[in-house]
C-alpha cells in the first residue's frame, strides 16, 4: 500500500556512516577511534552501566592507548537540557575531538546533542526542533547496552525541558553516529524488566516504522528483517536471559529496528505513550508493549496485508488483523508487561488531558495508517489502562 503507490515520490534515507555489530566488540574502541581519527575521545555512560563494570571494560583499552580525554558516568535517566549543558562543559574542557555514548537511550541522546554542541557551539537549546544543526558536530561512537531504543541508528534525541515541564527533541540527520558499535554482550546482564520492556518496544518501532503512512522501501525492507530477528527472540530471552543467541538476535533486531524508524516514524502508539509517561512512572516499553495490541485493532481496516507480512516475519504464522493483535496483547502479558502496567492506576480525570495532548503529537499521528481522534484516543486509553474514579 505505501510501498508501491508512493515509490514515485522519492525518499532519502539517513543511516549511521558505520556500524559494527558482533558480540565483544565494544573492546575495541581504540581501534575504531584510530581509524576515524579520533586522537582525545570523551566517555559518556551513566551510573547503572558502571556499576555493572561495562565502563571500566571499554574505558582501560582507550586509557591503554592513551586516548581517554575523559569520562562523564552521570548522566540522569531522561536528561535534561541542563544535565546535558554540564556535559557539555566537561567535553570542552577536556579537549575532547570525539564523544562515545555507552548506555540507554539516555546516554546516547545525551552524547550526540553534546557533541554537536562541542562541535558546533552554543547551548543544547540552540538546537532543539527539526534541522537546527547546520552541520556535524565531534564525531560521535554510539554503544548501546541495551536492546530496544535503537537511539544509535537515530537522528532524533529526546531531552527533557525542566522550565517548561515538557520533552523536546533535537531532530537532525548530523546527528547520526559515525560508527554505531552493537554489541550484545553488553546486554548479558540486563534485568529482566528492563530485557522485556526494552524487547518489546523495539518490537513495536519495527511494527509502526513498516506500517507509517511515510515509510520508505528501505525502512519497511530493515523493519521486516528486524521483526525476523525480534520474533523468535522475544519472549525466549525473557524466559532464558542467558540464551546468548536470543540477546544477539534481540540486539541486531532492536538496532535494525532503530533505523528502520529514522527513515520512516513511530506512530499513535507512541504518539500515546508519551502523554501517559510524561504523567505516570512508567517505563517507555511498558506502554508501547501494552498498547501495541489495541492500536493495531484501530488500525486493521488499513493494515491486513501489513499485519499479514510482520507475523510472516516474526515467525507467527500469516495472520489475519484480529489475531495479530490479540499475539501482540499475548506477548506483552507473557513477558511481564501487562502486569507492571497493572501496577499502576490512572484517576478517570486524567484520560481526557493525555487523550487531548496524544492526539497534538501530529508528527506521530499523522503517519498513523488510521486517523486517531480525541474519542479514539480516550476510548484506548480506557480499554487498556487501570482506571480509577
Ligand atoms: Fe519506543
Amino acid at each position: 500500500m505505501n510501498s508501491s503507490a508512493e515509490m514515485h515520490r522519492g525518499y532519502e534515507n539517513h543511516l549511521p556512516r558505520r556500524v559494527i555489530t558482533g558480540r565483544g566488540r565494544s573492546a575495541g574502541l581504540d581501534g575504531v577511534c584510530a581509524a576515524q581519527g579520533s586522537k582525545k575521545v570523551f566517555l559518556v555512560s551513566d551510573r547503572g552501566v558502571e556499576t555493572a563494570g561495562i565502563v571500566e571494560q571499554v574505558a582501560a583499552p582507550l586509557r591503554r592507548a592513551g586516548i581517554l580525554a575523559g569520562l562523564a558516568a552521570g548522566v540522569p535517566p531522561e536528561p535534561a537540557l541542563t544535565d546535558v549543558t554540564a556535559l557539555l562543559e566537561q567535553i570542552r574542557q577536556s579537549a575532547a575531538d570525539a564523544v562515545i555514548g555507552l548506555g540507554g537511550g539516555s546516554v546516547m541522546d545525551a552524547a550526540k546533542v553534546a557533541a554537536l554542541c562541542a562541535g558546533r557551539g552554543g547551548t543544547p537549546s540552540d538546537y532543539v526542533g527539526l534541522g537546527k544543526a547546520g552541520g556535524r558536530g565531534l564525531p560521535t561512537i554510539l554503544v548501546p547496552t541495551t536492546a530496544g531504543t535503537g537511539s544509535e541508528a537515530t537522528f532524533v534525541a529526546i531531552l527533557s525541558d525542566k522550565g517548561a515541564g515538557t520533552k523536546v527533541g533535537v531532530v537532525d540527520p548530523a546527528i547520526l553516529a559515525d560508527v554505531a558499535v552493537v554489541d550484545p554482550a553488553l546486554t548479558d546482564g540486563l534485568p529482566a524488566g528492563v530485557t522485556a520492556a526494552a524487547g518489546m518496544d523495539a518490537l513495536v518501532h519495527a511494527i509502526e516504522a513498516f506500517i507509517a503512512s511515510v515509510a520508505t522501501p528501505l525502512a519497511r525492507g530493515l523493519a521486516l528483517e528486524a521483526a525476523r530477528q525480534i520474533g523468535p527472540a522475544l519472549e525466549r530471552v525473557c524466559s532464558h536471559p542467558a540464551d546468548t543467541r536470543a540477546r544477539d538476535a534481540m540486539a541486531v533486531g532492536s538496532h535494525l529496528a532503530g533505523m528502520a524508524f529514522a527513515n520512516s516514524s513511530c506512530c499513535a502508539v507512541h504518539a500515546l505513550a508519551l502523554p501517559l509517561g510524561g504523567r505516570f512512572p512508567i517505563a517507555h516499553g511498558v506502554i508501547t508493549g501494552c498498547f501495541a495490541g489495541e492500536l493495531m485493532r484501530h488500525n486493521a481496516p488499513a493494515c491486513a496485508a501489513d499485519f499479514a507480512a510482520l507475523s510472516t516475519a516474526l515467525g507467527w504464522g500469516t495472520l489475519p488483523p484480529e489475531a495479530f493483535a490479540a499475539r501482540l496483547d499475548a506477548v506483552a502479558g507473557a513477558i511481564g508487561l501487562s502486569a507492571a502496567l497493572g501496577r499502576v492506576v490512572v484517576p478517570a480525570a486524567a484520560v481526557a488531558p493525555m487523550a487531548r495532548d496524544a492526539v497534538l503529537i501530529r508528527r506521530l499521528v499523522d503517519p498513523n495508517p488510521v486517523d486517531v481522534s480525541e474519542a479514539d484516543a480516550e476510548r484506548i486509553y480506557r480499554a487498556v489502562l487501570t482506571i480509577v474514579p
